[in-house]
């Protein structure tokens, strides 16, 4: 498959919407709860990974692009020798790994699991992480939860500035914008760009990360959690952990166990 995260890696982590996301403290803390190891897919370059690590938890981070675990190896070879010896990375794709152990907790974080954009996709990615747990272990994944408004309303095919330029550590300065190429009603599928123009002093020049996202409605996703063998016991609208349902459309965060 295509590093699809390539061109953009040296952005990801100066974003100030990811760099300031709250679910570090979330994941972190259920990798504190778990009392065995966690799995993280689409760990990329480690931005709730290391975190966790440092918090104590072991924890592999599985990724399918290259650029991003590089990144990620990056950033570890700063930490502290005891925080390096609770990683392990392991460049795979969600859809068919076999890391040969298991895990008390498997987590999806920040809606990797909607780069899968068939169903059979979906199942063959919960199936391997079946495999992967440990009786009664869980597995934890959040979705955007689609926006009515949005769907119906967003303009397609029209840039959209998404805050303010961010400076890199090389002192470039980077407007990051928005655009839904073409939005699929049918198979759920957008396509979407995010587009990063270096602004300011530097040569002007442009990177675009394009990608398609399969977005999920909240019982669609219950459904096939059923199916991949997991029972929902949690789901929050917020990483504080708001109910579904307390926020429109806030996000849809599973907590789900592995069924016997
Ligand atoms: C939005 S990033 C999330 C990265 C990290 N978990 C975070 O929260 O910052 C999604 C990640 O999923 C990875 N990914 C996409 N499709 C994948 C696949 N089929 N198998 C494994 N990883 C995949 C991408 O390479 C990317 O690193």
């Amino acid at each position: 498959m295509s590093d699809q995260y390539r061109e953009a890696v040296e952005f990801y982590d100066h974003f100030a919407q990811y760099a300031e996301r709250p679910d570090i403290g979330f994941y972190v803390e259920e990798g504190r709860r778990a009392r065995g190891p966690v799995l993280e897919i689409g760990c990329g370059t480690g931005r709730v990974l290391i975190p966790t690590a440092r918090a104590g938890a072991i924890i592999a981070g599985l990724d399918a692009s290259a650029a991003m675990l590089q990144r990620c190896r990056e950033k570890l070879a700063d930490e502290a020798a005891e925080v390096r010896a609770r990683v392990a990375l392991h460049e795979a794709d969600m859809r068919a790994f076999d890391l040969g152990r298991t895990f008390a907790l498997v987590t999806i974080p920040f809606r990797a699991f909607q780069h899968l954009l068939t169903i059979e996709d979906q199942l063959a990615c919960l199936r391997c992480i079946h495999r992967h747990l440990v009786p009664g272990g869980r597995l934890i994944m959040d979705l955007f939860n689609p926006s009515l408004d949005l769907l119906a309303n967003r303009p397609v095919n029209v840039e959209q500035k998404e805050g303010e330029p961010f400076a890199l550590p090389d002192g470039r300065r980077v407007q990051r914008s928005f655009r839904i190429g073409a939005q699929d009603r049918f198979s759920q599928v957008n396509d979407v760009d995010l587009i990063f123009d270096v602004v300011g002093g530097a040569p002007p020049s442009r990177s675009v990360q394009a990608f398609r996202m399969r977005y999920l409605f909240r019982f669609e996703a219950e459904h096939l959690l059923a199916r991949g063998g997991f029972v929902v016991e949690h789901l929050y609208a917020d990483f504080d952990r708001a109910p579904y349902g307390s926020v429109y459309p806030g996000d849809l965060i599973f907590l789900a166990v592995k069924a016997s």
